[in-house]
């Protein structure tokens, strides 16, 4: 490498900047040999700077990806380029750079020589693959999220379901009670256990068309099945007494109603059945008992219940009188309305009968 004085002078006046820099730089002439190394690439580079000096950078780089790019450089040697590069240290590792070359000119004609300033951008790759990392974690993360997720609604569908078939169970097991409960209290009376269907039927039909909803009309039904259960406490003899009973007889018999209540439970499903059981004596003009109540004052299943439970003795033959036909028996509701039974309700139950919707089979 033969420098004139010229030259020399140049890449003396040159080297001395590329000292101060704080990034790597150096040197190069056109053959590609590094004529001047500064302090920050010989550390960056893994090498003495007088071993570095005189080297071309083929012997520095090895791989071939590496000798493509030196020799693109070379070949663009009076051009300004700026790229992505990396650094092969003696150790096998490399390090990542950004690489700015262009000529030096001293006058008009090709450059002897081309300053090339290198920047470490390790640091900058490593929080680059940083943050790809955190991507993908955060990315495995959302992954594990939805799973459990999805999982926890099929566990919570599962549970729901379950939930929901226990709770039917358990309302089929009520009912269940109820009817055996009302069957029990009947087997006293001359009656069957039918009387109890008839009168779940008609509350139910009732209840509908006086614009109760499906569930609330199915649980009055079910309620009103136990409306004479207090009737357990009322002797054989009262029960099944061919004749009118006496003031004392009918006080006992009255009684059925606070013991109807007294016996049903007090959680909530027999809340209805209790409030039917003590009140479905009671009449709108007050003159019912055992509490005397009037009008609105009378729970509204246990005015529905009265109703029924009147039709239904009055259709049905007992062994001291016939079977009325059912407009007879409309017509004996017709009169008690607003004295014994609620006039908005007669008028609901009538065409029931009129029209055959109730009276039906079950
Ligand atoms: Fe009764």
């Amino acid at each position: 490498m033969v420098m004139s004085a010229d030259q020399d002078q140049q890449v003396r006046r040159f080297s001395e900047m590329l000292d101060a820099l704080h990034c790597g730089a150096m040197l190069i002439d056109r053959a590609g040999r590094i004529v001047h190394a500064n302090c920050r690439l010989c550390e960056m580079s893994g090498r003495d700077c007088a071993e570095l000096l005189g080297l071309a950078l083929h012997e520095i780089y090895a791989g071939a990806d590496g000798r493509r790019a030196i020799d693109d450089a070379l070949a663009h040697f009076d051009e300004a380029v700026e790229r992505e590069f990396f650094i092969p240290r003696p150790d096998g590792t490399r390090v990542p750079v950004i690489v700015s070359g262009r000529p030096l000119r001293a006058a008009a004609g090709s450059a002897a020589y081309r300053v090339v300033t290198i920047i470490d951008i390790s640091e900058r790759k490593r929080a680059e693959e940083r943050s790809a990392e955190a991507y993908r974690e955060v990315a495995r993360l959302s992954d594990t999220v939805l799973e459990q997720a999805l999982e926890l609604r099929s566990y919570s569908r599962d549970l729901e379901q379950r939930v929901r078939q226990r709770t039917a169970e358990l309302h089929d097991a009520n009912v269940e009670a109820i009817y055996m409960l009302a069957v029990a209290s009947e087997a006293k009376d001359a009656d069957t256990g039918a009387h109890v269907r008839r009168i779940e039927r008609l509350a139910r039909q009732l209840a509908l068309a006086a614009g109760l909803s499906e569930a609330e009309a199915a649980h009055l039904g079910h309620s009103a099945i136990l409306h004479d259960v207090g009737k357990m406490h009322v002797p054989d003899e009262l029960l099944r007494k061919p004749g009118p009973l006496t003031p004392d007889e009918w006080a006992v018999m009255r009684l059925h109603t606070v013991n109807g209540e007294r016996i049903l439970s007090r959680k909530p499903f027999f809340e209805v059945a209790r409030r039917i059981a003590r009140s479905h004596h009671e009449n709108w003009d007050g003159s019912g008992y055992p509490d005397g109540l009037s009008g609105e004052a009378i729970p509204r299943e246990a005015r529905i219940v009265r109703l029924v439970d009147a039709f239904d003795a009055l259709t049905t033959a007992r062994a001291y009188k016939a079977a009325w036909p059912a407009a007879q028996a409309v017509a004996e509701l017709r009169s008690g309305a607003g004295s014994a039974f609620e006039a908005r309700l007669v008028e609901v139950f009538v065409p029931l009968v009129e029209s055959g919707v109730v009276g039906g089979p079950a």
